[in-house]
């Protein structure tokens, strides 16, 4: 087989066949095809796409490129959930304690974040003693004893996807259909949960900027899921303004403490419960209940305690310390600037990318992967899309960790703030209301 021909067959707008999609995914991880080639062919889907076979072919050769996870110790199905990401995002604890009071067991890989959305690993190593990096083999341990377990993830799982992420990423090829579906699927049929949840987000905030976008990327994994015998639901959720009420590793940490005590912010219940219901019923556990009642009676878990004492048993097990206060943390925010509205009206829209980058600004993220975060910094949003508001009213509040130089650093906290100010519309008119979850499917 030859390179340059599969590279022609997409060119010419030809299904590959499964033997040429797995020759190029061999060849891209023993890195016999240089760069140039997969770039050309990367291109070439881009422009030409790739069938439902195709896809799930390139997914499951990338899958199988590296290690696969074998979770059959768990004697269960296994549920897995995966985020497209945005800003404030702390729906992952929240699921798992939500699901975990049902009986669902759940191993959870997780990444570090890069960019402007928080990796989950940056949010739980926030908890004073949280060990992230738990080894596989204390894997079943954890789930026989607590039903879930935690861990940043290997750098095993699928090395072909890194390879060709890191090449779309200069070669202008991230945007395709077929190539980020069966990039994210790739990872979660590595990681090797029965079924998956999958929460797509959408707007301003998200990877994915428009509805109908978010609906074919969900469509497509979800097409993937089930040719490789992999029960699928995708929810789209909005990301045209933070979830919730902070971004930031602490901030969002007390967060779901708090939300797990029945005081969450309702767009952070409505996703959570939502995306848990849905764990629920891919696992068999949902004894018949309709959507609706399953979904609602994740809302009473989530208030009445039930979820909490699952999340204080997760941070327990892994190390983590928690006293009668709530988590310890191993860093203290402090705030430093309230961003007040220059007129009265309603927030009409927000960047939600810009505030993401204006918390990476203040250090609660990284722009490249060896930087250091500072677990402190973050935002506190007041108020939201929709939210009437009068001159001089504080719109959000920025932090950064007691130890942050930015501290003594006014100039650029002033000139933050002002990037913060300019990512908020404000309006006489009232925008148009969009619901926290938009839609789901293949449920
Ligand atoms: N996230 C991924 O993991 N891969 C993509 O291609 C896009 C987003």
């Amino acid at each position: 087989m030859n390179i340059v021909d599969i590279i022609l067959d997409k060119r010419y707008g030809r299904a590959l066949t499964d033997e040429q999609i797995a020759f190029f995914v061999k060849g891209v991880t023993d890195r016999s095809i240089p760069d140039y080639q997969a770039s050309a062919l990367l291109m070439a889907i881009v422009l030409n796409g790739m069938n439902e076979r195709e896809m799930t072919t390139l997914t499951l050769e990338m899958a199988a490129s590296g290690e696969q996870n074998d979770l059959s110790f768990v004697g269960d199905v296994t549920v897995d959930k995966h985020s497209t990401g945005g800003v404030g995002d702390k729906i992952t604890p929240l699921v798992m304690s939500i699901s975990s009071s049902f009986g669902v067991k759940t191993v959870k890989l997780t990444g570090r974040g890069l960019g402007f959305t928080g990796g989950t690993v940056d949010k739980f190593s926030s908890v004073e003693g949280f060990n992230i990096d738990i080894p596989k083999a204390d894997f079943p341990r954890l789930v026989n004893e607590n039903g879930m377990v935690i861990s940043g993830q290997t750098p095993d799982l699928a090395p072909a996807d890194k390879i060709l992420y890191a090449l779309r990423d200069v070669t202008g090829t991230v945007r395709s259909i077929p190539l980020i579906a069966s990039s994210i699927m790739s990872k979660k049929l590595a990681g090797g949960a029965d079924a998956i949840v999958l929460d797509v987000t959408t707007g301003s905030g998200a990877f994915m900027k428009t509805f109908e976008e978010s609906r074919q990327i969900a469509d497509a994994m979800i097409k993937i899921g089930e040719r490789s015998g992999r029960k699928v639901v995708a929810v789209i959720t909005d990301m045209d303004q933070p979830l919730g009420r902070y971004c930031g590793n602490v901030l969002e940490m007390q967060e779901v403490y708090d939300t797990l005590k029945g005081k969450g912010a309702p767009d952070v219940v409505a996703v959570a419960t939502t995306i848990a219901a849905h764990m629920v019923k891919l696992a068999g556990k949902a004894e018949g209940l309709s959507d609706e009642d399953l979904i609602s009676e994740c809302k009473t878990r989530l208030s009445d305690g039930r979820a909490m004492a699952e999340f204080i048993k997760l941070i327990k097990a892994q190390g983590g310390h928690v006293n009668d206060d709530g988590l310890v943390f191993n860093a203290e925010p402090v705030e430093v600037y309230e961003v007040k509205a220059p007129e009265s009206g309603f927030i009409f829209s927000i960047k939600t990318n810009e505030l993401g980058h204006c918390s990476v600004a203040l250090g609660a993220g990284r722009v490249t992967k060896d930087d250091v975060i500072d677990l402190g910094a973050g935002i506190g949003f007041r108020k939201k899309r929709g939210s009437p508001v009068r001159e001089g009213d504080v719109i959000c509040k920025l932090y950064v960790g007691k130890d942050s130089k930015l501290l003594s650093d006014t100039k650029t906290i002033e000139s933050i703030a002002d990037r913060v100010l300019r990512a908020y519309e404000i309006s006489t008119s009232k925008p148009l209301e969009i619901r926290p979850v938009i839609d789901v499917l293949g449920a």
